[in-house]
């Protein structure tokens, strides 16, 4: 099935903001809806729940909620609201994340030993910056406000960033509780079932990268032409079904098939399979967010890294596509379950754009400072919150990471 925002002329919106009204009606009524979001994708978890940190790579649902807050605080209201008062001292240590220009910060693998301050104390918070934050944007000047857009707009898509986060660290954690929690039991844990069959991109000459001044983030400029093709896409993603005639060929043990990192990484994670899947007497079962689940061959195989996706192209006789091949399909139209079901690897390293530069101010260290080690994903997940996926978006993680909701589809050069 296709998601509609694959088809050309149909990629998401990416500005929350339309011209019918004052400026600030609009943009009060885009940061509330960013921040019930965050608000409804926590209200099923306990404080328990919120408290926890399975590994390092995952934070705590209460720290995420926190931290999108100081977000807010730290680089709107404290920089541009004279006499806001923050709502606690010791908060910007606590919830900074990785901005060593906005000063030192708590260590990020002891983000689940905070016990205090408690969810409850998180939900003060927020209101209490909601409300300033409101406050502010009522009483600013539309001049003023058109300045600070770029500013609002970053913060508004760095939270929904956290949502997704918020989905997948809490999928880690009650995949690690034996009796399997379930986080919504109407989650979608199968479909779709994907396309199949192949696309064909000619040799040609094609510009990638964002275009215009709607909102993007800065890794995703500037835009610029590649040569791409000749190539086959498959217009379907890589399924449950593919991924079990891997294994059951012995993919996972076959080190010809692997990169040398990629090997010692299965070997010493012991993997036989993709993540959350768990072996039971009468076949596979998965760990989603519904809680477990039997295994759906149909359905496009997710929480894989990029090591197995290597190895998989590898044993189909095939290859991960480039980023840059992966646009040209996708604006093109030719690509199925392009956006809203797995992020997709491509073998291209995550890498600064011909001229870019990562500007100097905190914001710069958003994206620039990891262009290095990681590969870069495509498309979206079903965790991605609606109105966050664009046909330049890049995504980025490391290659023995598989905690998010990862796929992948195949090229073929054999043209
Ligand atoms: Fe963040």
């Amino acid at each position: 099935m296709a998601n509609p925002a694959s088809a050309a002329g149909a990629v998401p919106r990416v500005s929350p903001f339309a011209a019918s009204r004052g400026l600030a009606d609009d943009v009060v009524e885009a940061f509330l809806a960013v921040r019930s979001e965050t608000e409804r994708r926590a209200k099923p978890l306990t404080p328990e729940d919120q408290m926890v940190q399975s590994m390092p790579d995952a934070s705590p649902v209460k720290w995420h909620r926190a931290h999108t807050t100081w977000f807010w605080e730290q680089f709107l209201l404290a920089r541009h609201s004279p006499g806001y008062v923050g709502f606690h001292p010791d908060y910007a240590f606590l919830f900074n994340s990785y901005y060593v220009s906005a000063g030192p910060r708590h260590a990020r693998a002891e983000r689940g030993l905070l016990t205090r301050p408690g969810a409850e104390e998180i939900t003060a918070y927020r209101r209490h910056v909601d409300a300033a934050v409101v406050r502010f944007l009522k009483e600013a000047d539309d001049d003023a406000l058109a300045e600070m857009m770029p500013l609002i707009e970053a913060g508004l898509n760095h939270e929904q960033q956290h949502q997704e986060l918020m989905l997948t660290d809490i999928l880690h954690a009650f995949a690690q509780n034996p009796i399997a929690p379930a986080y919504d039991t109407s989650w979608p844990f199968s479909g779709p079932h994907t396309g199949s069959g192949w696309i064909t991109l000619n040799q040609g000459i094609h510009t990638i990268g964002h275009q215009g001044d709607s909102f993007h983030f800065d890794n995703e400029k500037p835009a610029h032409r590649v040569l791409v093709g000749p190539v086959k896409l498959a217009r379907g993603l890589v399924t449950n079904a593919d991924w079990l005639a891997f294994m059951d060929d012995g993919g996972y043990r076959d080190a010809t098939l692997w990169l040398m990192d990629g090997f010692a990484a299965a070997t010493s994670e012991a993997w036989e399979a993709p993540a959350y899947w768990r072996r039971k007497d009468d076949g596979w079962q998965v760990m989603t967010l519904g809680g477990l689940r039997p295994l759906d061959p149909n359905a496009p195989v997710r929480h894989v890294s990029y090591y197995e996706a290597d190895a998989f192209a590898r044993w189909s006789g095939k290859h991960l596509p480039t980023e840059m091949e992966w646009e040209v399909a996708a604006r093109a139209g030719h690509l199925d379950d392009a956006f809203g079901v797995a992020w997709q690897w491509t073998r291209s390293a995550y890498a600064p754009y011909p001229g870019y530069r990562a500007s100097r101010d905190t914001l710069g260290e958003y994206n620039g400072k990891f262009m290095v080690n990681q590969f870069v994903l495509r498309g979206s997940s079903l965790a991605t919150p609606a109105r966050h996926s664009r046909v330049s978006y890049r995504n980025f993680f490391y290659p023995h990471q598989r905690w998010q909701f990862t796929g992948l589809r195949l090229a073929d050069y054999g043209v």
